[in-house]
C-alpha cells in the first residue's frame, strides 16, 4: 500500500469517526481534509445529532449531505472538534487558516473537549513557521499590523483577493521561525485590529490522525 497525498487525508479523515460517539453534537474544521471527514461523518448521519461548522462552506457541504447544522450558540459545548491543519508539530501545535477560516476554527475548537487534527504527512514539521502564518484583521488595521510583523520578524503579505466570513481580511507572513509557539500567539493577538493569527498553541490538538503513504499513525 502507497497512498497518494489525497488518500492520506481521506484516511485520516476516515479514522475519525471512530471517535464519533451516538447522538453526539460535532464541531466540523475547514478544508480539504476536513471535506473527507464532513463525506465520511455523512456515514453515520443517524447515529449523530448534527454538527457545528467553522465556515460557510463547510455548513454547506454538511447540509448538501443532509446533515443538520447547528449554531455554536445554540449547543455551547461540544464533545469533539475534528479539523485539518496546514503544519502540525510534535507538541501537536499547529499553524492553520490557509483557507481563511482561522478566527472560527479557533472558537470552535475552544468548546470542545477532544480537538482531533486529521492530516497528510506533508503537514507534520519540527518548527512551525515554514508555511505562512495567516492573521485575520480587521481592514482599518491592515498597515499598523503589517508593521508590527515586521518588527516581529515577518514578512507580510496582505491575501487581497479574500474576505473572511467575518468580513476581515487576511495578512500571511512569511518568514517566521516560531520556537515558541504559545509565546507568539499571545503576543500577536495583542496588536490592535488583530482578530486572531493562525498559532494554535494555547489549544492544540489532543489527538493527531496523520496520514501517511503506508497509513494512519496516531499521535497523542
Ligand atoms: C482552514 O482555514 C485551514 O485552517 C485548514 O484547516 C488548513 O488550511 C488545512 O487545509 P487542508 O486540509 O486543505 O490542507
Amino acid at each position: 500500500m502507497s497512498l497518494t497525498v489525497d488518500q492520506q487525508k481521506q484516511a485520516a479523515a476516515r479514522a475519525a469517526i471512530d471517535y464519533i460517539e451516538n447522538d453526539w453534537v460535532v464541531g466540523v474544521g475547514t478544508g480539504s481534509t476536513a471535506n473527507h471527514f464532513i463525506d465520511a461523518l455523512a456515514t453515520i448521519k443517524d447515529r449523530i445529532d448534527g454538527a457545528v461548522a467553522s465556515s460557510e462552506a463547510s455548513a454547506q457541504r454538511l447540509k448538501a449531505h443532509g446533515i443538520r447544522v447547528f449554531e455554536l450558540t445554540a449547543v455551547g459545548e461540544l464533545p469533539i472538534y475534528v479539523d485539518g491543519a496546514d503544519e502540525i508539530n510534535a507538541n501537536l501545535q499547529m499553524i492553520k487558516g490557509g483557507g481563511a477560516a482561522l478566527t472560527r476554527e479557533k472558537i470552535v475548537a475552544q468548546c470542545a473537549d477532544k480537538f482531533i487534527c486529521i492530516a497528510d504527512e506533508s503537514k507534520l514539521v519540527r518548527v512551525l513557521g515554514q508555511f505562512p502564518l495567516p492573521v485575520e484583521v480587521i481592514p482599518m488595521a491592515r498597515s499598523l499590523v503589517g508593521r508590527a510583523m515586521v518588527k516581529l520578524g515577518g514578512h507580510p503579505a496582505w491575501r487581497e483577493d479574500c474576505v473572511t466570513d467575518n468580513g476581515n481580511w487576511i495578512i500571511d507572513v512569511h518568514g517566521l521561525t516560531i520556537d515558541e509557539p504559545i509565546k507568539l500567539e499571545t503576543a500577536i493577538n495583542q496588536i490592535p485590529g488583530v482578530v486572531t493569527n493562525g498559532i494554535f498553541a494555547l489549544r492544540p490538538a489532543d489527538v493527531l490522525l496523520l496520514g501517511k503513504t503506508s497509513g494512519v499513525e496516531v499521535f497523542k
